[in-house]
């Protein structure tokens, strides 16, 4: 069963909640998020609060574009006390949910800004990227945060993998949109299933970024098939196997001394917490790095969820911060 919403300027039929999908996040996250979970069902059931980021392009945007952006309310997510932000990544915010227009996609020009959810740049940060360092973004398209890491510095090589053949051809284009051909050449594609990748390239990455398929909250609300979204819900289970299986791959995939970064979209404990905990309780060698100055750091523009764990943070939906749901760990595989 559908539930059709009204925008609120228009008054025009706008995109519908499934209620199927609705109910079962009820049920699940009025239970791990107790009081949040009024805003958050409040925020992401009103797409007309949604937030749009705007990441500029390094390799093409005109210096027009910040003023322009300023003119419109859009205030940069500039952070001189966090000990790794690159300069050269500009992202700028709205308090308010407006929009900059999509710009089309025109072989042989690059885009000038992409729009994302801010909450989005945060598992890219937490990768700390450095010039010339070989990085992994196992689950890569539609390619944002690839997108994102080139915005940081200049990595020797970037392997951009993704499963569906789809996708892929969709991360491709927005590679091509965004990214000069020179440093095209240190970027491979592959469509592996990204859970073999680390047997075919042990040791082989000094970063590896997981952003793992999940229960992806804000798009199954508008699952336009309830039938289909009922079978999704029912499948939901099997997702953290996936994950952990994804994170095994991917931490053989990493050198010794590397860094991994492990982020979904969902509010889902068992698909974050959960595969998390399960992967520090069979490994050894893989502990967590401490993100809480990301948190501490950007507290005026996100809000976290409050957590009794050392790794990891969420990032909830809230009024004028309607980003996320994004959760992000960091671990690190030790010599
Ligand atoms: C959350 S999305 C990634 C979003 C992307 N990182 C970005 O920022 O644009 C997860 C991706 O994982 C892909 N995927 C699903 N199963 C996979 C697998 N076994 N191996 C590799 N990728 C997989 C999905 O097709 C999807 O494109």
């Amino acid at each position: 069963m559908l539930t059709r919403l009204r925008s609120k300027s228009e008054g025009k039929l706008a995109k519908q909640i499934c209620k199927v999908v609705l109910d079962h996040f009820e049920k699940q996250y009025s239970n791990e998020l107790g009081d949040s979970w009024s805003t958050v069902r409040d925020i992401l059931t009103s797409p007309e609060l949604w937030q749009h980021a705007v990441l500029l392009n390094r390799f093409s945007y005109p210096s027009a574009l910040e003023e322009e952006l300023h003119l419109k309310g859009y205030h940069p997510l500039v952070e001189g006390s966090l000990s790794y932000y690159p300069k050269s990544m500009k992202c700028y915010l709205s308090r308010t949910p407006s929009r900059m227009p999509s710009e089309r996609h025109q072989t042989g020009n690059l885009k000038k800004y992409y729009l994302l959810n801010a909450a989005s740049l945060l598992p890219v940060l937490a990768l700390e990227l450095k010039d010339g360092e070989k990085v992994l973004d196992l689950c890569a398209a539609p390619g944002g945060k690839s997108i994102a890491l080139l915005q940081c510095a200049y990595p020797g090589y970037l392997h951009c993998n993704e499963f569906d053949s789809l996708r892929l051809r969709w991360l491709r284009q927005t590679l091509e949109s965004f990214i000069p051909q020179p440093l095209i050449n240190v970027i491979q594609v592959s469509e592996f299933d990204g859970r073999d990748l680390g047997h075919a390239q042990p040791e082989a990455f000094d970063k590896v970024l997981v952003d793992a398929p999940c229960s992806n909250d804000r798009s199954w609300l508008f699952s336009s098939d309830s039938q289909k979204a009922a079978y999704r819900i029912h499948q939901r289970r099997n997702l953290p196997l996936l994950q952990i299986e994804l994170l095994r791959s991917a931490i053989r995939a990493l050198r010794p001394g590397g860094i991994l970064v492990y982020s979904t979209c969902t509010l889902s404990k068992a698909e974050n917490q959960d595969v998390i905990s399960a992967i520090l309780n069979s490994y050894c060698n893989i502990v967590p790095v401490d993100i809480r100055e990301i948190a501490r750091t950007y507290s005026q523009h996100f809000t976290f969820a409050p957590t009794d764990h050392e790794y990891g943070c969420m990032v909830i939906p809230d009024r004028g911060k309607a980003w996320g749901p994004m959760y992000v760990a960091k671990l690190k595989k030790e010599s």
